[in-house]
Formats: structure tokens, C-alpha cells, sequence
């Protein structure tokens, strides 16, 4: 017996922001958002797109990059003081993770601590929840079609999962022109982590061929224009397809990640490193190990499966190691994780760090602290 889930609404493409205008009149919606996107000029082009609707938007711009309790304490605030009867999330995936803890956080009593993963908070994030339209201004995270928000709380000062069904965007607004300014080693480094997350949950050893299918298109999407996204960020063909993509991972993620997304939170936690940066500098040497290892016929079917849409995609196809490599280095990520400030004594750290992490119990192949460890010190 299995279940699965696929149910977010999305609208996509050019006018995508302009339809959803439509669809909500007469609301007064709290536009969460945060600061450097007002700054870019991006909260102004989303509002001019909205204009014709007669909803109202309240903009709090006071969310952090790697958002804290304080964010969703005065949001909910903000929300119960402009008598707010919905939310609209603007931004990557710290405004969407903000806006999904306001969205239970105003009708539900404090401390946010209590409805987190570690204190099984899901069951009692209950009742009707506002409506939240979750618009994202990268491709990458897939945050929009996600249930889940990681918060760091006050008292721990740790980064917090909260994860609950209810928390699923009402509906993904993915309109490509709210990416064209997303400058070019953003727009690799987030294409890389929506790729990163199709490969890894194919890769997942776990029953679920809806997500296999989406992971192996959403791969072919990164493969055929995340080059063309990041050369010419005005082109809004391939910005669409790279915004697929990513609400695709992350679709499809819901079966699992592997060793690349546990080598790479240790270098964003330890070092403050960018997310798709860190996937992007351990992916081609976690996909050696992977290649190297003793695997069965149903783990070489994976392998040679994605070598296939290498092929596919005019490229050589006989090691996704040597090919991931090549690939990542035409769209400017600069290898060794010694030119990334990571210095060689921290790698035993790192390699704890990584083997704590859940996310390599669904990787391709079973592995060792050490394995971790060597990893690491190949990517130096
Ligand atoms: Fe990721």
C-alpha cells in the first residue's frame, strides 16, 4: 500500500502573476517579502502586475535571509493590525518559509517552538488556515509547492523544520519576468539546487515512479535551459523552464534527497555558504563515489538512466562525474572548496555534520562517516 500527493495548483508563464490578479478580488492580502527585493525594484514589478486586481496589498518587507522566530512574531502582528484576511509570499525560499509560519502562526497560540517537527508539531497545526499565493522570484528551492518552513528559534538559536500538509501553498504563481533580474551565479547556483534535488530523488531508493517521472523531466529542463538562463537572463523562455524545473524537485523531492543535499548543509551551516553553491561543489565528486561504488542492477538502471539524458542533451554521457563538472563550470561555479574559504581542518567536522544529517538514508547507496569524509576531501 502507498499513498501519494500531488496536489498544488500552479499557474505558470508569462501573465501568470497578471491571472492570479484576477482571481483574488476584493481580498486584503499581507504581501510578504523581504528587503532586497523591495530594493531591486522586484516588489514595484509585482505590484504594477497586480494592479488590476481589487484586493489590496499590505508589503512587509522584514524578513532575514535565514528567517528567524522574530520575522513570523511581528509578521503575525502586522497581519492581525492591517485585519489582513490572507498572505501573499514574494521572494525565494526565506519568504516563503516566513509567510507559511505567519499563515498558521496568526490563528494558533504561542511559542512558534511547539509546532515544529522535533516536538511533533504538525498535528497541532489545525482548523482553516488563511489563504497564502506563494510567488517566487528564483528557480530553485521549489519552496512554493513545499509543506514545510525552516525557522531559526530564539531559544536553541537553531535552524527549525516545521512541516505540516496544511502549510501547502493555495496556489503557485510561477511568472517568469519576476526572475530576469536574478543576477547570473544566482541564477546557476538555484537552477543547480533544483537540479540537484531531481537527480537526488530519483536516486532515492523508494517506491514512488509519479516522482521518479517528474524528477527525470524536471532533469531534462535543467539539462536543456539553465545555460540559457544564466547567459541571458532576460530570456523568459528559458527562465519559465527553469521555474518548472524547480517547483518540479521539489514535487518530486517529497520521495527523498541523498548524500549531495547532506555534504552540502554543513558548508551553508558551518560557513554561511549559498545552498545551490554548496550542492553545485559536491555534487560532481559525490556522483564519482556513486559511479565507483558496488551497485546492483536496479541502482546501475538509475546511473545509467540520467547518463541517458546527458546524451540526450548533446552531451558525452559515459560519467556523470567528469559531465556534471564540465556543465557546472560553462555556468561560472569555480571548483575547490578551498577557494570557497573552507579550510582542510574542518573537514572532519564537516564529514560529523554531514553524517548527522537525514538526508543521505536515502541515497543511492549506503555510506560511512568516512565516505562522507573522503568526499569533502576530494572537492577541497
Ligand atoms: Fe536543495
Amino acid at each position: 500500500m502507498n499513498q501519494f500527493s500531488f496536489p498544488t495548483t500552479i499557474l505558470h508563464g508569462q501573465g501568470a502573476l497578471t491571472e492570479l490578479a484576477k482571481r483574488i478580488q476584493e481580498k486584503n492580502l499581507m504581501l510578504v517579502t523581504d528587503p532586497g527585493l523591495v530594493k531591486a525594484g522586484v516588489v514595484e514589478q509585482a505590484l504594477e502586475m497586480l494592479s488590476k486586481s481589487k484586493s489590496k496589498f499590505k508589503v512587509y518587507d522584514e524578513v532575514h535571509p535565514n528567517p528567524v522566530e522574530e520575522d513570523v512574531e511581528k509578521g503575525s502582528e502586522f497581519y492581525q493590525n492591517n485585519t489582513c484576511d490572507g498572505i501573499l509570499a514574494l521572494g525565494g525560499g526565506s519568504a516563503m518559509d516566513v509567510a507559511k509560519a505567519i499563515r498558521f502562526f496568526v490563528n494558533h497560540p504561542a511559542p512558534l517552538a511547539q509546532y515544529s517537527v522535533l516536538k511533533n508539531g504538525a498535528a497541532k497545526i489545525t482548523g482553516t488556515l488563511p489563504v497564502m499565493y506563494a510567488v517566487p522570484t528564483t528557480a530553485g528551492t521549489g519552496s512554493e509547492v513545499g509543506r514545510g518552513a525552516v525557522i531559526t528559534l530564539r531559544d536553541t538559536g537553531r535552524k527549525t523544520l516545521f512541516v505540516a500538509p496544511p502549510l501547502m501553498p493555495t496556489i503557485a504563481v510561477l511568472e517568469p519576468s519576476l526572475t530576469a533580474k536574478l543576477p547570473p551565479h544566482l541564477t546557476a547556483a538555484t537552477g543547480i539546487d533544483a537540479f540537484t534535488h531531481c537527480l537526488e530523488s530519483y536516486f532515492a531508493p523508494i517506491y514512488h515512479p509519479m516522482a521518479d517521472g517528474v524528477a527525470l523531466e524536471g532533469i531534462r529542463l535543467c539539462l536543456n535551459h539553465l545555460n540559457d538562463a544564466v547567459n541571458d537572463g532576460s530570456n523568459l523562455e528559458a527562465r519559465a523552464q527553469m521555474q518548472m524545473a524547480a517547483s518540479m524537485g521539489a514535487v518530486a523531492f517529497q520521495k527523498d534527497l541523498g548524500m549531495v543535499h547532506s555534504l552540502a548543509h554543513p558548508l551553508s551551516a558551518r560557513h554561511d555558504m549559498h545552498h545551490g553553491l554548496a550542492n553545485a561543489l559536491m555534487l560532481p565528486d559525490s556522483m564519482a563515489f556513486l559511479e565507483a561504488a558496488d551497485l546492483n542492477e536496479g541502482q546501475q538502471h538509475r546511473i545509467d538512466t540520467i547518463r541517458t539524458l546527458f546524451r540526450e542533451a548533446n552531451r558525452s554521457g559515459e560519467s556523470l562525474a567528469n559531465e556534471t563538472r564540465i556543465w557546472f563550470q560553462e555556468l561560472g561555479i569555480q571548483f575547490g572548496l578551498q577557494h570557497h574559504n573552507i579550510p582542510a581542518e574542518d573537514l572532519d567536522n564537516l564529514a560529523k555534520d554531514a553524517f548527522d544529517d537525514p538526508c543521505h538514508a536515502t541515497n543511492l547507496v549506503a555510506l560511512t562517516r568516512d565516505d562522507l569524509a573522503e568526499v569533502y576531501q576530494r572537492a577541497l
